[in-house]
């Protein structure tokens, strides 16, 4: 990386616009006057977006105006010139048929936006599940000096002198109501306590897996992933991350220099060792691809097994983000880590990733577990499953899964849709036991379409009555990252696009082993090449839009769901202009 004190001679990438001479430059530079500025933030000053996915429809980011105003300052003390803009936002839990639909869209968005604007270098605000990962493929791709700024965990949910935990504790109510051990006055009562400030699920759900992830890749400040959003300290990180891009945007430091291999490595272990969430298996995958760093499915698997799961947290532990936060964050796991990471990586702060996590410290050790005592031993965090009913790969979440299931046979009950077994687990006569394999098919990328987070569905509720509180499940779809049970998720290729598991039948012996990495249907390959040969895939019921694009253009899990055509980057140049 270049030195802050030899910023390189030629011009920054917005002189084109507002140092040009005559009538174009006049253009540019006027009707941005119309928002009031002094002539001098023409004078050279890198020009620094803030790209804003604040919306009242994404609550976990409702907070990011605030925290855009700190950028500004950070922005303005350093010298450049910040200016505010809208990105398109997602909100996890509002939008139908899921959010998961339209993150290659808000990075397609978000991308489209660097390029087309005067911009030297961008702050990405972000802290929804999707929001966040849309915006890092979207600054990969654009490769303009970039940081993140994460909205923040939410503070702890609390309901009768407990920890709540957001998405945990709503399939915990869930199951305890299905089974009558609570009442619907009970649930309203914590849905209360639930949500107790603006921020981000403060479960290791998705959207803390991916602000923890965006930290160790190197995109976002060291040390500032887990501060909650109510926290002033949230405000202290984004002020600093505004200046720090001004320094990056004059040595034009981009993505494309810090989201490398030895990124993607350490971001694989880190997730093993906080057990974050299945989603980062896509997540990063779409990343990756949109940097050209080869990444593939079983990285995941092989790069995590010698990592031990060492952040007790919800789903796979007891506590909350905000204990995490005041045990020390992702800086005491990257020390605890220790070479397991590459140390020599360098993100946006300048400094190797070693020199930073020397300074960390643990404050406390069951909320981060040291190696010698771990939460989970070595190779209990995301395994990926091979076999002849996921040819393509599939995943399970160990850590959040029963020992018990983790080798197991068992009869298929498939259904063909999640709707479909919504109206069946009710019912009293269910042909299901507790070695039942519950199969939910046609939830993957295009099968849904936007592969929802419906994978840990709730059990039958004969079989939660009568205490059982996991079975092996299998599907194309996700599970949310505040998820967890025994569930076999991702499977592909998905049942939609012509996978084994479209010809599954009910009553199918399946094999479950995770130490062994398989998942295997016990029918014969002719008989399993005879079932393939007479499918015939369902008619698409999106015939134009979005999400006909989407459809026809999205790949598989292992591949990271991008759109075939959004992988890679295009860099930030823009060869015309229109004056
Ligand atoms: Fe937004 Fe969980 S719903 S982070």
């Amino acid at each position: 990386m270049a030195s802050a004190t030899a910023p390189p001679a030629s011009p920054l990438r917005s002189a084109s616009w507002f140092a040009a001479q005559g009538r174009a430059g006049m253009i540019y530079r006027s009707w941005l006057r119309a928002e009031g500025f002094t002539p001098d933030v023409f004078d050279g000053r890198p020009v620094i977006g803030i790209a804003n996915s604040w919306s009242e429809l994404t609550p976990c980011n409702v907070h990011l105006r605030g925290v855009a105003e700190a950028v500004k300052r950070g922005v303005w003390q350093a010298g450049g010139f910040p200016l505010e803009f809208p990105t398109m936002s997602l909100g996890e839990t509002l939008m139908r048929p899921t959010a998961m639909l339209f993150r290659n869209l808000m990075a397609m968005e978000v991308e489209e936006l660097l390029r087309a604007n005067p911009l030297d270098g961008v702050v990405l605000l972000s802290g929804c599940d999707k929001t966040t990962p849309a915006m890092l493929m979207a600054a990969a791709s654009a490769d303009l000096p970039a940081i993140m700024v994460t909205g923040g965990p939410m503070l702890n949910g609390k309901f009768r002198g407990q920890d709540v935990g957001s998405g945990t504790h709503v399939w915990r109510f869930e199951a305890e109501l299905a089974a009558g051990r609570m009442t619907q006055d009970e649930v309203v009562l914590a849905e209360s306590g639930m949500a107790r400030s603006c921020g981000h699920c403060m479960t290791m759900g998705t959207a803390s897996t991916m602000a923890c992830l965006a930290e160790t890749l190197g995109l976002q400040l060291p040390g500032s992933a887990a501060w909650p959003a109510a926290d002033s300290r949230r405000l202290l990180t984004a002020q600093t991350a505004g200046q720090r891009i001004v320094t990056l945007a004059r040595e034009r430091v981009r993505p494309s220099q810090i989201l490398t291999r030895a990124a993607f490595e350490n971001a694989i272990r880190v997730n093993a060792a906080i057990g974050g969430s299945t989603n980062a298996v896509i997540h990063l995958l779409a990343i990756a691809g949109r940097a050209g760093v080869p990444l593939r499915l079983d990285d995941f698997d092989e790069l995590a097994r010698p990592v031990p799961t060492l952040v007790n947290l919800m789903p796979s532990g007891e506590y909350l983000m905000e204990d995490f936060c005041y045990a020390g964050g992702v800086l005491a796991v990257m020390r605890e880590l220790g070479d397991l990471l590459q140390g020599a990586h360098v993100g946006v702060s300048g400094r190797p990733l070693a020199e930073i996590a020397a300074d960390a410290q643990c404050w406390n050790r069951d909320v981060i577990r040291s190696l010698a005592d771990p939460l989970q031993p070595p190779g209990s965090g995301t395994a990926v499953l091979r076999g002849n009913l996921c040819p393509g790969g599939a995943v399970i979440k160990q850590s959040a899964a029963s020992p018990r299931l983790l080798r197991h046979r068992g009869q298929a009950l498939v259904f063909d849709s999640i709707e479909e077994y919504h109206l069946a687990c009710d019912r009293d006569d269910l042909a299901a036991d507790e070695s039942t394999v519950l199969v939910v098919r046609g939830a993957g990328p295009k099968g849904y379409p936007g592969m929802p987070e419906v994978g840990n569905f709730v059990l039958p509720r004969i079989l939660l009555e009568r205490g059982v509180t996991d079975m092996v499940r299998i599907s194309d779809a996700r599970m949310s990252g505040t998820g967890y049970g025994t569930v076999v998720l991702h499977v592909a290729p998905e049942a939609v696009a012509g996978g084994p598991l479209a010809v599954l039948r009910t009553g199918d012996w399946i094999t479950l082993d995770v130490p062994a990495r398989s998942l295997r249907l016990e029918v014969s390959d002719d008989e399993l090449a005879a079932r393939l040969a007479v499918w015939q895939p369902p008619a698409s019921p999106y015939p134009r839009g979005y999400a006909r694009l989407y459809v026809d253009h999205v790949l598989q899990a292992d591949q990271g769901a991008d759109l075939d055509f959004l992988v890679g980057s295009s860099g930030a140049a823009v060869p015309r202009h229109n004056h």
